[in-house]
């Protein structure tokens, strides 16, 4: 068998939050082969398999009693070219950044929005990777998956992954499905989405009129870089909570109490609700209790300074949780997988 499993390993630097947690097996794969052999490990070892790509949606509160596989499979191409739509593959393992880079410098629009996101191709699905005005399923055409099941493989259409907010069928099947490449449309003649101010303003100041799609990519890693911390320097899992969707009436009724409510309607009559703003205005930003915190310029992050562990951050973000919802009648959705 050509895999390499590894016992009790540290998953310290395998999380972007950078808590200590060990696994009791540890193994990459390389290839659909390898990630078969896993399978058939955990199995015949009577372990459950737990999949991480690059570990940035992800907070570990206890040490896991699974075989984890780091999905490490490498591989872009281009499938077909028409001169304007052109479709692309990755492997699941590819990080997303340098993915995205790679389109941008063969001409390619569509993931420019998307850029410096952190975690790998394979996770970008679970969770429909969205920021400023884009999202993973506005470019998705289609994915090759294992059944964890089965073992079959099974390709999925755009459609087939039933994408919401930061939600799919894989998220929703949790540990049923696992991803192995990732299909996507883009574009030689750029349609840029410049709707967010913050992007809209930082092309005008460098006198940027007519932008490109790299253009855009690097006003949006300008702006990311000033509001998110780099998970290199301080770890974090991106936003910890998703913007709650209440009712018109609800919002309505905070509108009434808040005259600066950020607040986005949407087109089945639902409201979605900033949750940066309800947790800054609950008081949260920029807390510390000894080393987990919400970090001082985006209060939907919370952020490990050292030490903190899962648990601490998990207790941080119940806290959280019942104040605004205390205040403002609001429930917050955790985001990143908690295990
Ligand atoms: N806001 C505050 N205080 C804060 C943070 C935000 O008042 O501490 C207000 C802002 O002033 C703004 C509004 O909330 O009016 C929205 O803030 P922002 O544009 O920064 O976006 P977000 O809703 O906080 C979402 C995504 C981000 C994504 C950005 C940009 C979710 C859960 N988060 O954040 O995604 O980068 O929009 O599109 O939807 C991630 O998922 O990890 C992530 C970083």
């Amino acid at each position: 068998m050509s895999l390499q499993v590894y016992e009790r390993v540290s998953l310290k630097a395998l999380n972007s939050f950078g808590v200590e947690a060990q696994a009791r097996l540890f193994t990459e794969a390389h290839d659909d082969q390898q990630v078969r052999e896993a399978l058939a490990y955990a199995t015949h070892q009577q372990l459950s398999l737990l999949v991480i790509g690059g570990g940035s949606n992800l907070l570990l509160t206890r040490d896991v009693e699974a075989l984890v596989l780091r999905m490490a499979s490498r591989g872009l191409r281009t499938l077909s070219d028409d001169g304007q739509r052109v479709i692309v593959e990755a492997e699941a393992g590819e990080p997303w950044h340098p993915f995205v880079l790679w389109t941008l410098q063969q001409g390619l629009a569509g993931l420019e929005n998307l850029s410096l996101i952190p975690g790998t191709v394979g996770a970008a699905p679970m969770q429909n990777i969205g920021a400023y005005g884009v999202e993973l399923k506005d470019v998705f055409v289609g994915l090759t998956a294992l059944d964890r099941e089965t073992g079959a493989l099974r390709e999925f259409s755009l459609t087939e992954c039933e994408f919401a907010y930061r939600d799919s069928l894989f998220k929703r099947q949790a540990g049923r499905w696992l991803i192995l490449r990732v299909r996507l449309a883009l574009s030689r003649t750029a349609a840029l989405h410049l709707d967010y101010g913050p992007v809209r303003q930082r092309l005008a100041e460098q006198g940027i009129s007519a932008p490109t799609a790299s253009d855009v990519s690097r006003a949006i890693c300008a702006v990311r870089s000033e509001k998110l911390p780099d998970p290199a320097e301080l770890g974090n899992a991106g936003s910890f909570f998703k913007n709650p969707l209440v009712s018109a009436a609800l919002a309505a009724g905070l509108r009434r109490q808040h005259a600066d409510l950020v607040a986005y309607p949407q087109s089945d009559g639902q409201v979605k609700l900033a949750a940066g703003w309800l947790i800054e205005r609950a008081g949260w930003k920029g807390f510390r209790e000894g080393d987990a915190g919400v970090h001082r310029l985006q209060a939907l992050v919370l952020v490990n300074y050292g030490r903190a562990t899962g648990r601490q951050l998990l207790a941080l973000a119940q806290r959280i949780q019942a104040d605004v919802a205390e205040r403002f009648g609001v429930a917050l959705e955790i985001e990143p997988n908690v295990l």
